[in-house]
């Protein structure tokens, strides 16, 4: 749960994705208002409806495309009368291979979103924001644990979206000193809410690990291929900082209370991690306790732009926001699998009116 702080009516851009949602309502049991702007292109209503009901609260909906000039000036009526303190910044496409296919596309999407949100706030005199950035901005050289100050160099259109999108908003508080912001680096989230009710729900073949693994779980796909057994980590497969949705939500509430409670404007960026790496094949094990299922796999050829091993040094998140991971693997692997489960289609083909 979050504090009371002075940050109490947030806009919530992308309120309805996978991380969006569990944001919404770590936001709502910490007390706060929320005002979600989506248009539902890779996220459902039923996720917002399900959020309501989690948290028993009530949330405002816009239903818009933040990159789309036509509906700027909607977006910017509708924010000033919310009369917000801040924004979470959740808004946007994340598909790696997507990216590479259509890169004007993402940076269009994802950058032009980030300026029609700015505009708004500024308009409203709201100028703090969280937004959610990638561990991906992350070049390859780092050693581990990755730091914030890290060298910088993403591999792929998406992951410099969002490295741009840091950019820019550490531009926009030089300009303009008001302005409080952080850039949340998540490394690699994972799980569900521990109610079953909310988790991720990708369309189409999906290109993450767990997604993946839970839908052999289930037993929608047969085989997980596993890309890569010869790399330089303890048993040959990728390593990576898996971290709880829920945790990562918690971050998000514990970033607001920190910029809140700030006298002065400032620009952050902090990782969002455990600060401990788990390989492919252990979380393969995990899964399998977790959902007492089989999960066949077979080793296939490194993929293209993976780095073996990373994982964040979460330890600015703890000093600045008093905050750390608490789940466990395990716990991501039980909540991820009462998600898929339970929820087998996802939010399901039909998507219900909200
Ligand atoms: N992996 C497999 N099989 C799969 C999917 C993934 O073996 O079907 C492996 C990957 O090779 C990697 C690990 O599982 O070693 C994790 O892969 P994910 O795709 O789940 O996560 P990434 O570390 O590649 O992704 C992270 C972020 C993304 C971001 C990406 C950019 O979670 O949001 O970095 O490279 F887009």
């Amino acid at each position: 749960m979050t504090r009371k702080g002075g940050a109490q009516r947030i806009v919530v851009a992308g309120g309805a994705g996978y991380i969006g949602s569990h944001v919404c309502v770590e936001l709502l049991q910490g007390g706060k208002s929320l005002l979600v702007i989506d248009d539902f292109s890779n996220s459902s209503p039923e996720a917002l409806k399900r959020v309501r009901e989690i948290s028993g609260a009530d949330i405002e909906l816009l239903r818009a495309d933040l990159a789309d000039p036509a509906q700027e000036g909607a977006v910017i009526e509708r924010v000033a009368k919310f009369r917000p303190d801040g924004a979470v910044h959740l808004a946007g496409l994340k598909a790696v291979g997507e990216s590479v296919a259509e890169p004007m596309r993402y940076y269009r999407v994802n950058l032009g979103a980030t300026l029609t949100l700015v505009k708004a706030l500024d308009a409203a005199g709201a100028r703090l924001v969280v937004f959610s950035s990638s561990a991906t901005v992350y070049g390859e050289r780092n050693a581990n644990p990755v730091p914030e100050t890290g060298a910088l160099g993403p591999t792929n259109p998406y992951g410099r979206t969002k490295l741009f999108i840091e950019e820019m908003l550490r531009d926009l508080q030089r300009a303009d000193e008001r302005w409080k912001i952080c850039n949340l680096r998540y490394f690699n989230p994972v799980g569900a809410h521990a109610s079953g009710r909310l988790g991720e729900d990708p369309a189409g073949v999906p290109n993450n690990l767990f997604p993946y693994i839970a839908q052999v779980a289930v037993g929608r796909r047969a085989t997980l291929a596993v890309f890569g057994n010869d790399y330089p980590t303890r048993d040959g497969t990728g390593v990576r900082d898996f971290i709880h949705v829920e945790d990562l939500a918690r971050g998000h509430g514990a970033a607001l209370d920190h910029l809140a409670g700030e006298k002065k404007g400032l620009a952050l960026d902090v990782n969002l991690g455990t600060g401990r790496g788990y390989s492919v094949l252990e979380a393969v094990a995990a899964f399998k306790r977790a959902s007492n299922r089989d999960i066949p796999y077979e080793i296939a050829p490194r993929r293209e732009g993976d780095v073996a091993e990373i994982f964040a040094d979460a330890s600015l998140a703890r000093a600045l926001f008093g905050w750390r991971a608490e789940k466990s693997l395990d716990d991501m692997c039980a909540d991820h699998w009462r998600w898929q489960r339970d929820n087998p289609d996802g939010y399901g083909r039909l998507k219900p009116q909200s």
